[in-house]
This record gives C-alpha cells, sequence and structure tokens, in this order.
C-alpha cells in the first residue's frame, strides 16, 4: 500500500490515471461520492486542453441505488455522466441497474460484465466516513462479489446532504463487492478532510478487518492512499 499526502490529491490521482492510460489501461473503475469530483473535473480539463483521450476505454461503477432510475438527479449512473463521462471521449459506461424487478439477478449480472469488460485496469475510490468502500457497509465479507447491500442509519445520515430530506435516501443499494473491487489491477482511494481521519487511520493501520472494510486496502497487491493532510492527520 502506497500512502501519497498531498495538497493537490486530484492531481496525483489524475496523474496515476493518465499514466495507466499511458500504458495501456482500456477499462477504468469509477466511483462517485464528493471525493473523486476534483479528480473528474481535473481529467475533464486535461482531456478538453492537453488532448487526455479515453478512445477505447470503457468504465464499469462501483454502486448505484436500488430504485432510482438512471436519469434521477442523485442516481449514480446521472452523476457519472454530469461529472465525467459526458464531458470526454471515454466509451461505453455501464452502471448496475438499480431499476432492475430482480435486484440480485441484476447484481449478479453486473459482476459478470465486469468479468466481461475488465479487468478494470485502474478503479477509482472514496471511502465512507464508517470504513465502506462502494456501499461495503462494516462488516462486509472480504471476498464479497456484486450484491444488495442495506445501508447503515450513517450512510443514510451522510448522503442525506444530496436529497431533500433523509427520508427519500434509498435503503438499498447494488455494490461491487469488496472481492470484486480487489480484482481491479490498481486501487487508488482518494479521502479529504478531517472527517476521513479516523477511517484512513483505521483503513491503513488498523487491522485487516470487515469492521473497516477500506482496511482490504492492505492486502491488495497494488493500492494507493492518496490524502490530504487533514485525512492523513490520524496516521
Ligand atoms: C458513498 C459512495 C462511496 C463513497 C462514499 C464517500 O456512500 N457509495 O463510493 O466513497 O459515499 O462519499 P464522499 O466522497 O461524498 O464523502
Amino acid at each position: 500500500m502506497e500512502i501519497v499526502i498531498t495538497d493537490h490529491p486530484e492531481q496525483v490521482v489524475a496523474d496515476i490515471i493518465s499514466a495507466e492510460i499511458a500504458a495501456g489501461a482500456t477499462t477504468l473503475g469509477l466511483a462517485t461520492g464528493s471525493s473523486p469530483v476534483d479528480t473528474y473535473k481535473e481529467l475533464v480539463r486535461r482531456h478538453k486542453e492537453e488532448g487526455l483521450s479515453f478512445a477505447g476505454i470503457n468504465a464499469v461503477m462501483l454502486d448505484e441505488y436500488v430504485g432510482l432510475p438512471p436519469d434521477h438527479p442523485e442516481s449514480y449512473a446521472r452523476f457519472i455522466r454530469e461529472h465525467f463521462s459526458d464531458h470526454v471521449d471515454i466509451g461505453e459506461v455501464y452502471p448496475p441497474d438499480g431499476m432492475a424487478e430482480d435486484a440480485q439477478a441484476a447484481a449478479d449480472a453486473y459482476d459478470e460484465l465486469i468479468k466481461e469488460v475488465g479487468p478494470v485496469d485502474v478503479q477509482i475510490l472514496g471511502i465512507g466516513s464508517n470504513g465502506h468502500i462502494g456501499f461495503n457497509e462494516p462488516s462486509s465479507s472480504l471476498s464479497s462479489r456484486t450484491r444488495i447491500k442495506t445501508l447503515t442509519a450513517k450512510t443514510r445520515e451522510d448522503n442525506a446532504r444530496f436529497f431533500d430530506s433523509i427520508d427519500e435516501v434509498p435503503r438499498h443499494v447494488i455494490t461491487q463487492g469488496l472481492g470484486t473491487i480487489c480484482d481491479a489491477k490498481h486501487a487508488v482511494l482518494v479521502a479529504t478532510g478531517e472527517g476521513k481521519a479516523d477511517a484512513i487511520a483505521a483503513a491503513v493501520e488498523g487491522p485487516l478487518s470487515a469492521s473497516c472494510p477500506g482496511s482490504i486496502l492492505q492486502w491488495h497487491p497494488n493500492a494507493t492512499i492518496v490524502v490530504d493532510e487533514a485525512a492523513a492527520s490520524k496516521l
């Protein structure tokens, strides 16, 4: 696990992705949440101003809310379009189907799709304040595959800021499992701010344990943790 402490996490993550593309990456793993937003902004800037091309690259996503259609303002499919894919020359971005009648069947199909489209060359990750990655809440199996998860009260509270009220935050999601995430060849987690300091300390220096799903990255052969001083303050 490599730890990079920097004033400009978005530059470091964009550098890593640019280098992976230059080295022949064909599949990206995209994350949602506020943590990677500046990275997407920087990648879009490099595309428009410096000719960084995503041609020939496809992408998969980490997760999606169950019950939100892809055009819902808070759906992760829409988030990725608005922050990234609508602004660059990337090929297909495949979101999990949060509207499927049989959500578990959709989750199984998504795990298969990742294997077909992948392997993911570089997976962008954020981390929840309780240590979750994707939507793998604490106690998630370390070898889990893509499946339905029920959100914890803490995660629904954290994500309520994006909705009109907490009642509108979906209770269920489809998320890549920790095993699925670890199939990516390079995992790059970005975290900023003091609110992430405990989660980063647990993920980086705590035991490898399902109580902090982010700690699975200690086991991954090629994981990079990119943090600002505040997120690194408890290391
Ligand atoms: C959500 C997403 C995660 C993300 C986490 C942190 O629950 N499913 O992928 O890492 O929130 O979000 P933020 O970056 O907004 O703090």
